[in-house]
């Protein structure tokens, strides 16, 4: 099988498990030296870039099933499609929970506008397909707040009261590694969450807890938080503050499909940071 997104987030940790389980891997990446620095050394690593799709093909060779992990811009989308079809039997498609009729997931953005135009494309093309739909990924906590609660034990963020529901990413990277592996998953469509409905506030008082030293949260208003965007972030923090906004007051979507399919309980986030609290301590920067 070929893994997309191989050095990113759940690409790496979907590539970890199926190589313990002994599945020989290929790996779409595109700067072949640094990946093979990281990669397992049993992952069979080859160029590509989904922006150029003519370069995916020898990655297809001989290829089955294709995990594909989409961050690139929409415009090639397309001719990738076209090309996955010609070459390979089935896509597992690590989506977005655009569909389900909760107000936070259902604010237009270019995101869910990109994964629902990747599932038309797949729905047309007649591949095989599994697609994964998770909500916050639990490890956004790293991306988001470690940098300050390192170096001054606080988050300053907005709509600290809204509850989202994050899911662990190794749950994630278990279910994607399991609809790769395993047949029964043609059609499959999971939506992905957490066990529990948890406010920022509350996750960023679990990451104190944790760390045995309480987090000051202090609550920036929505411009606050625009402001203090980098510009290169804005559209993603535009996003962000639409599905906090249209979530405020009532609990996250919870879903019991990760424990369904895995047939161990969803990891809490408190399990997520405990196993993750040497990133929120000591001096270091940059955090990703
Ligand atoms: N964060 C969340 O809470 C959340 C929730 C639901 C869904 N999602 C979805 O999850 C996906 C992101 O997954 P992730 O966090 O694992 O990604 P990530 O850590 O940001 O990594 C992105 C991966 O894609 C690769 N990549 C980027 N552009 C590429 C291109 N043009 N050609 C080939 N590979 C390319 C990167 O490779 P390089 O090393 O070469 O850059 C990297 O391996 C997105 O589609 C997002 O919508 C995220």
């Amino acid at each position: 099988m070929l893994v997309t997104g191989a050095t990113g987030r759940i690409g790496r940790a979907v590539i970890d498990l199926l190589t313990d389980q002994g599945v020989p891997v290929r790996a779409l990446v595109r700067r072949p030296e640094s990946a093979a620095a990281t990669l397992p050394a049993t992952v069979e690593i080859v160029t590509g870039d989904l922006t150029v799709p003519e370069s995916l093909d020898s990655a297809l060779d001989a290829i089955g099933t294709v995990f594909l992990v989409w961050t690139a811009l929409p415009q090639t989308a397309a001719a990738v499609v076209d090309r996955l079809a010609a070459r390979t039997q089935r896509v597992v498609h690590l989506s977005a929970p655009h569909r389900t009729p909760h107000p936070f997931f259902q604010q237009p953005n270019p995101m869910a506008a990109l994964h629902a135009e990747i599932e038309r494309l797949i729905a047309a093309s007649g591949l095989d397909s599994t697609i994964v739909r998770p909500g916050m990924f639990a490890s956004n906590a790293l991306l988001w707040w470690a940098t300050t609660i390192r170096a001054e034990g606080v988050v300053r963020w907005p709509y600290g009261a809204v509850e989202t529901a994050p899911v662990d990413d190794r749950d994630l990277a278990a279910v994607v590694a399991r609809t790769l592996r395993e047949d029964g998953h043609l059609g499959g469509d999971y939506v992905l969450t957490g066990p529990e409905s948890l406010s920022q506030a509350e996750q960023v008082r679990i990451i104190g807890d944790v760390l045995g030293r309480p987090i000051r949260f202090e609550e920036l208003s929505p411009d606050e938080f625009r402001r203090a965007a980098p510009p290169a972030s804005r559209p993603a923090v535009d996003m962000l503050l639409a599905a906090w906004d249209a979530a405020k007051g009532q609990p996250a979507y919870v879903t019991g499909t990760v424990s369904d399919l895995l047939g161990t309980p969803a990891r809490t986030f408190r399990q997520w940071a405990a196993d993750h609290a040497t990133a929120f301590t000591g001096s270091r920067t940059g955090v990703g």
